[in-house]
């Protein structure tokens, strides 16, 4: 079977008429929705298919509405121009690699998109590319309450706990959260997901990583209560119960191959193409104090789910 064509045998219709029932996770009901059972291999596959689709655009049949993609090059997310790459490709020193500055690292490394069309992390698990996914599926998989995480076929997520530790390099703002987000909502959509649970994910995904100064939390019981904010410039909405104090200055991230951490110097030189988004844009969200409310983040999704 082609991957592309992993969900051809469910009827559009049947994903409309059938609604979650409370007491199952959206992880087993779409994996057996979908995928014709909930078992560790089908949930991982709907994760691989969800993460994939949210990483590169849509590219499963059939589908009902199309997913620009965390890696889209001209995407905008509420009317400002937004763009990722520089963050995966190793353009910019933003990667935690445990130092107290970022890094640059090649998130690309295992043959880009291709792969991922075919459904699978990278063409060598052991690239920087194939980690990363892999810990993707399985963080998201813990999201959605996948009930087979951890048994054979579904490997248990092995990275950091601390959202914040891991992004915290990257210095992302409410347009950028705001964007990543709303692809993973996209995607769920694409599927047939219904939209009370795109919005579910949506509210999830901006309650834990989407607000600045959050007090430690943990997205399993059993994980250690870690800071989580991931949207921590100026901009972004304040966690209820914002701890600032707790969170050390955000430093934007350099182009590699310069030395400074310059705030002054924008990253948009980083690269050939690949511009990390302008000064103008990260000021212009500065000025921005509203909520970044989610009835207007999932508006996008919703419009889509609407029509
Ligand atoms: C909003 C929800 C998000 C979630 C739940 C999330 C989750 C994760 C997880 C689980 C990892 C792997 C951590 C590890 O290696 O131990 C990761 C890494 C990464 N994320 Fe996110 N992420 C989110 C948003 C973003 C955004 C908005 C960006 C923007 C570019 C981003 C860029 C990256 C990059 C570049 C890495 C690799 C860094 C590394 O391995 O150290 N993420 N993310
Ligand atoms: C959920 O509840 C329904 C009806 O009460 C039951 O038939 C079904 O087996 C339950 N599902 C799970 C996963 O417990
Ligand atoms: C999971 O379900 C699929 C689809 O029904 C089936 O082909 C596969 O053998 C099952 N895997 C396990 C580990 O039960
Ligand atoms: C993405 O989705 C749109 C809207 O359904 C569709 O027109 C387009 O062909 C899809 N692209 C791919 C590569 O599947
Ligand atoms: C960063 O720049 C250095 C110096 O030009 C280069 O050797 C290295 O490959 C770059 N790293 C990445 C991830 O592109
Ligand atoms: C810059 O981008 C252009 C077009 O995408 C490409 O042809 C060229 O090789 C790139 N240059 C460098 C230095 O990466
Ligand atoms: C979106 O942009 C409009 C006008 O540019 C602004 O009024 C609104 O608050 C923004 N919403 C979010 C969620 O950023």
């Amino acid at each position: 079977m082609r991957p592309s064509q992993l969900l051809l045998f469910v009827a559009a219709s049947t994903v409309q008429a059938q609604l979650r029932p409370n007491n199952e996770t959206i992880c087993d009901f779409y994996s057996k929705l979908l995928l014709g059972a909930s078992n560790a291999t089908t949930q991982l596959t709907l994760l691989t298919l969800l993460v994939n689709t949210a990483v590169i655009g849509n590219y499963t049949q059939p589908n009902h509405n199309a997913v620009p993609g965390i890696l889209a090059k001209d995407a905008t997310f509420n009317g400002t121009k937004v763009n990722l790459v520089p963050y995966f490709s190793g353009a910019l020193k933003s990667t935690n690699v445990g130092k107290d500055h970022g890094v640059a690292v090649n998130f690309l490394d295992g043959g880009g998109a291709a792969p991922l069309a075919e459904s699978k992390p990278a063409n060598s698990l052991a690239s920087h590319q194939g980690i990363l996914l892999t810990k993707l599926y399985s963080y998201f998989g813990v999201l959605l309450a996948c009930s087979d995480i951890g048994k054979e076929g579904f490997p248990a997520y092995n990275g950091e706990t601390s959202m914040y530790t891991t992004h915290k390099y990257m210095a992302l703002d409410s347009y950028e959260v705001g964007y990543f987000i709303e692809q993973v909502g996209l995607a769920a959509a694409s599927f047939g997901v219904e939209a009370a649970d795109v919005t579910l994910v949506g509210y999830t995904l901006q309650g834990y990583f989407g607000n600045k100064c959050a007090k430690p939390t943990s997205v399993m019981d059993k994980w250690k209560k870690e800071q989580q904010s991931i949207c921590i410039t100026d901009d972004c909405p304040d966690a209820s119960g914002a701890v600032c104090d707790a969170y050390p200055k955000v430093v934007e991230p350099a182009a590699n191959g310069t030395e400074s951490h310059s705030d002054m110097t924008s990253p948009a030189s980083a690269g050939n193409g690949t511009a990390a988004p302008t000064a103008a844009g990260k000021n212009a969200g500065a000025t921005l104090q509203v909520s970044l409310a989610l009835t207007t983040l999932m508006a996008g999704v919703l419009a889509f789910l609407l029509t």
